[in-house]
């Protein structure tokens, strides 16, 4: 069966500020977006990306992809998880894929051994993600510290992360939470599977403060040299 990326790119990017959302910002003359989308449609083993963007954000998108074609845009919603759900339906209702990877526009900086990881850990589960270990001390705390937290069982979560299409839209329409995820995994694992951990990647962090850009670009323009 086919194997399709999807990406979120219905956010707002508050966090982020600017004139426009993160993912139209542009990092070596190309858009946040199109950088993601370029990495996810070079790979051999992915068949199409469905594009997940906003209310009002037609001509952002447009200008952001300067003629990359998905094999469909759709409408997001008001929050990722409904954004990402919006995208299973679509697939359901178009035919069902096997597989699925699903990435956030604000993480340009995709490699294919990521995706390798997750497609090759789809083998034996039906999810699969990249985390990266925490190198800080992490402690609670508000004002005055708290306990340490044991840094060596907690996990960095990125995009993309690749699931079983039957599965995931099954965990998707079966969470009840009160509130919305803010990735899918967390989604597949409360239905009962196992989620496979794989190594992720530095340069796939999130754009998601407004020094994060700056940052970027000079990654990128390292990254070239
Ligand atoms: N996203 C989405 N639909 C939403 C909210 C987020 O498709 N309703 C997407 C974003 O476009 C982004 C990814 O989910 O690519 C990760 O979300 P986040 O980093 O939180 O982006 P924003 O929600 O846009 O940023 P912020 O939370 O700072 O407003
Ligand atoms: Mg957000």
């Amino acid at each position: 069966g086919a194997t399709i990326a999807i990406i979120v790119a219905a956010g707002r990017g508050e966090r982020a500020g600017g004139d426009i959302p993160k993912q139209f910002r542009r990092i070596g003359g190309r858009a946040v977006l199109a950088h993601a989308f370029d990495r996810l449609v070079e790979h051999s083993e992915i068949d199409g990306i469905l594009l997940v963007t906003g209310e009002g954000q037609e001509q952002a998108v447009m200008e952001a992809m300067g003629g990359r074609s998905p094999i469909a845009t759709i409408l997001g919603g008001a929050t990722r998880q409904k954004s990402v759900r919006a995208a299973l339906e679509h697939l359901a209702s178009a035919g069902s894929p096997s597989t699925v990877l699903i990435h956030d526009a604000a993480r340009p900086f995709l490699s294919s051994a990521v995706i390798d990881r997750l497609l090759g850990a789809l083998d034996d589960a039906k999810g699969a993600i990249p985390v990266l270990p925490v190198v800080d001390t992490i402690a609670l705390g508000d004002n005055v510290l708290g306990e340490v937290v044991d840094r060596s069982v907690i996990n960095r979560v990125q995009t993309p992360q690749a699931f079983a299409f039957a599965e995931i839209l099954a965990a998707h329409r079966l969470w009840s939470a009160e509130t919305d995820a803010t990735d899918d995994a967390q989604i597949l694992r409360a239905a009962g599977h196992d989620v496979a951990l794989v190594m992720g990647d530095r340069m796939l962090e999130k754009l998601t403060l407004p020094e994060d850009f700056s940052a970027a670009e000079k990654v990128f323009a390292g990254s070239r040299s």
